[in-house]
């Protein structure tokens, strides 16, 4: 099977230095992109679903992108866009295109107090998390351990212990497939939301995510509002960023399996938000229930909770199960095929209606 060896001359993560936004942005032509037949796909989604992609590719620059969506036999088929697989479950061999987006490289300017960050896709978010750290620019330590690739994290705007995607995104850019045009959206245009956004809604399918704006801080801020954060904190210590981003990697590693290990997609449910004369209903019903009150006034509720007083936590059923730690991750033991795991995901939210009267939406997205 051919691999390709092009590569764009970006600058590669580690290396970066502050200002080289200039040397950076000097991209090389590279439209070459090898297109290749039946290819397996179980080592590209990190729930291991052993399904097969018709035709797949995998693009390393701008140029390759346009190159492959100008392609005519290819424009018909049915198209899947590929970072990291940690938020997708194949049903079958999909029988159209899969893109796997490779582009690679960070740029960064100095803004006074303040880091812009131009990320390609293709990056992995968690290197990102990492790097940044390193660097002294501060704003995503809580979002340390969070598997997949950059441009992966507007789409379903990212977040865990008290912070979002939305609070650090400037933009996002990308390919318009509907005006076939590269195409940068500021955040409020990208209408970021729970786990939710516009390539979710109005752009599903339309817009291939190839670059990311971030904007940091030089100073540190620790963000320790989230509860269960805030008390995983050693006493007595000053709170860093760098401490934050140990204690939510440790608790993170305690509750959340290695996808490696035990193949997953992370939480398998949203937290589900319902009225609040609902949720006080169910709070005079259940006195244990966990929830959160929202801006909006609504509530949301902790999916693991309503999952695990159902009984559902360390339960195996044709070779994937929920996981014992944690009550809406779903682990595919066996790499079975994804219709094992979405009967088991059918199975709990049948429970969770029939207890609490709640409907689970389920989090990745089916192909
Ligand atoms: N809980 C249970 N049983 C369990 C697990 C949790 O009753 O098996 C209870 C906990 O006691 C807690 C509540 O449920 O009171 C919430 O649990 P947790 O703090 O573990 O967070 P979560 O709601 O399960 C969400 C995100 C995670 C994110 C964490 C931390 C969603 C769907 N999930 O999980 O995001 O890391 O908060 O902020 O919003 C992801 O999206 O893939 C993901 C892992």
């Amino acid at each position: 099977m051919a691999q390709r060896a092009l590569r764009t001359c970006w600058t590669w993560l580690k290396t970066v230095p502050e200002g080289c936004w200039r040397h950076c942005n000097q991209r090389r032509r590279d439209k070459l992109v090898i297109v290749q037949r039946n290819m397996a796909l179980t080592n590209l989604n990190t729930l291991g679903i052993a399904a097969k992609a018709s035709y797949f590719a995998e693009v390393t620059s701008l140029d390759a992108l346009a190159t492959l969506l100008a392609d005519t036999k290819l424009a018909s088929l049915p198209r899947l866009v590929l970072g990291g697989g940690s938020n997708i479950v194949l049903q079958q061999d999909f029988a159209g295109l899969v893109v796997k987006i490779a582009l690679r490289g960070v740029q960064c300017e100095a803004l006074g107090e303040s880091r812009l960050l131009r990320v390609a896709a293709g990056e992995n978010w968690d290197a990102l998390v990492k790097s940044c750290l390193q660097q002294g620019w501060y704003g995503l330590e809580n979002l340390i351990s969070i598997p997949g690739s950059v441009g992966a994290a507007p789409i379903q705007n990212i977040g865990a212990y008290g912070v979002e995607l939305s609070d650090v995104l400037v933009a996002v850019s990308g390919w318009d497939l509907r005006e076939n045009c590269l195409r940068r959206l500021s955040a409020s245009d990208c209408e970021l939301s729970y786990r939710s956004s516009i390539f979710k809604t109005h752009l599903l399918d339309q817009f291939i995510v190839t670059e990311v704006e971030l904007k940091l801080s030089h100073s540190p801020s620790p963000n320790i509002r989230y509860q269960a954060l805030a008390d995983a904190l050693p006493s007595g210590v000053d709170v860093t960023p760098e401490l934050v981003a140990e204690t939510v990697a440790r608790l993170r590693a305690s509750k959340l399996p290695d996808f490696r290990l035990e193949p997953n997609a992370g939480s398998f449910f949203k937290n589900p938000i319902i009225e609040a004369s609902n949720a006080a209903e169910l709070q005079a019903e259940h006195p244990q229930l966990v929830s959160w009150p929202m801006p909006d006034g609504r509530v949301k509720l902790a999916a693991a909770w309503l999952v695990d007083q159902c009984g559902w936590k360390g339960q195996r059923v044709d070779g994937v199960g929920v996981h014992p730690r944690q009550a809406i991750v779903l682990v595919n033991y066996e790499h079975c095929s994804g219709g094992n795991v979405l009967a088991l995901a059918a199975a709990i939210q049948e429970a969770v209606s029939q207890r609490f009267g709640v409907a689970l939406e389920i989090e990745p997205r089916i192909y």
